[in-house]
């Protein structure tokens, strides 16, 4: 089968970057949406061209002019948005209305991968102010989605390692603890924490596969699903030091939004759904046709958590 032309929107995001290597990686021709917003990010500018020395294409548009994000998505089969989604970088979900009504008149789109890459919106129905902000906008996107009749996949990732997985979840720090870890609760929710070229390699490895189309595609690999505290366990055994634990009951930590920023309060109420809740994975997958990323494509050696952690060494 020929593989599709993809069009990556956000490509030189956090999540974006990898996408747009995985699609290079397997195969895919990869056009790399480039904005002239961008101004004086010479950053955004080397990545682009570091892609395109890869062999992407860069192609030019703007999300304030409709004809160029059209002509953009002419030229594909696929298009993946990664438009940012985290409050303390950027947060335009939204945006991506607009791309959904390029795709639409452009009429050609075979698969629209929209900005998700998180817990399943669609199962956040009661999740708490201000956090249900982002499950709530990406409802939005994809009522547009479904109502244009743009054939889709909805990848629901679960934790970025980066953002989860050193800092063995704790919040407002990217490195792991020296001496003392929060636990929340008991520590026992299980929690999916996935590498983010994994999340790339399985997300264009869904593109072309009928199996994956008009579905939500969630990421949640046997190895990889681990509770708050099996993952400080393994971080203990690799670095051969015990960490002091901090219990902390569900009312105390969401009594500790009390002052914070916006971006902050989002943080602690989506922590909360994760990891008192359970929301990760407290549902059966296949219960309404969904489909799961691993049992899929055997194929991929993804990431365990024990390696990831060895990084920090
Ligand atoms: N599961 C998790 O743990 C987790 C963690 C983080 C994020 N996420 C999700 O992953 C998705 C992507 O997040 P991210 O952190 O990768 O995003 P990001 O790096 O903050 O931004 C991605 C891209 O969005 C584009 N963008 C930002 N502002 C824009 C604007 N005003 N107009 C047009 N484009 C704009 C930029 O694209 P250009 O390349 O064109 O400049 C940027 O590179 C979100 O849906 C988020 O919720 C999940």
């Amino acid at each position: 089968m020929e593989k599709s032309k993809v069009l990556v929107v956000g490509g030189t995001g956090y999540i974006g970057k990898r996408i747009v290597q995985a699609s290079l990686a397997q195969g895919h021709i990869t056009y790399v949406l480039q904005r002239h917003e961008i101004g004086l990010d010479i950053d955004k500018l080397q990545l682009l061209l570091a892609f395109k020395k890869q062999g992407a294409r860069l192609v030019e548009a703007s999300f304030s002019d409709h004809q160029s994000l059209v002509n953009a998505v002419k030229q594909v089969d696929v298009v993946i948005c990664t438009m940012s989604g985290v409050h303390f970088r950027s947060h335009n979900i939204t945006m991506q209305l607009k791309l959904v009504d390029a795709i639409k008149e452009a009429g050609n789109i075979k698969r629209f991968l929209p900005s998700e890459f998180g817990m399943d919106p669609a199962r956040m129905a009661n999740a708490l102010e201000p956090g249900r902000v982002t499950f709530d906008e990406k409802m939005v996107v994809r009522k547009a989605i479904e109502d244009a009749n743009i054939p889709f996949t909805y990848v629901s990732a679960n934790c970025f390692a980066g953002y989860f997985v050193p800092n063995l979840s704790q919040l407002g720090t990217l490195l792991p603890p020296k001496n003392k870890v929060c636990l929340y609760g008991d520590g026992s929710a299980k929690v999916v924490y996935m590498d983010e070229d994994d999340i790339a390699t399985y997300t264009i490895k869904s593109i072309d596969d009928p199996r994956t189309l008009n579905k939500t595609l969630y990421i949640r690999p046997k190895e990889n699903i681990l509770t708050q505290m099996q993952l400080i366990e393994k971080w203990e055994r690799l670095s051969g030091k015990k960490l002091e634990k901090l219990n902390i009951s569900a009312e105390d930590f969401l009594a500790s939004m009390e002052g914070m920023d916006y971006a902050s309060k989002v943080g602690v109420g989506h922590f909360y759904h994760i990891f008192y809740e359970g929301c990760l994975t407290n549902f059966e997958i296949r219960e309404d046709g969904s489909v799961e990323a691993s049992q899929l494509y055997p194929e991929v050696d993804y990431t365990r958590m024990d390696s990831y952690l060895n990084q920090f060494l």
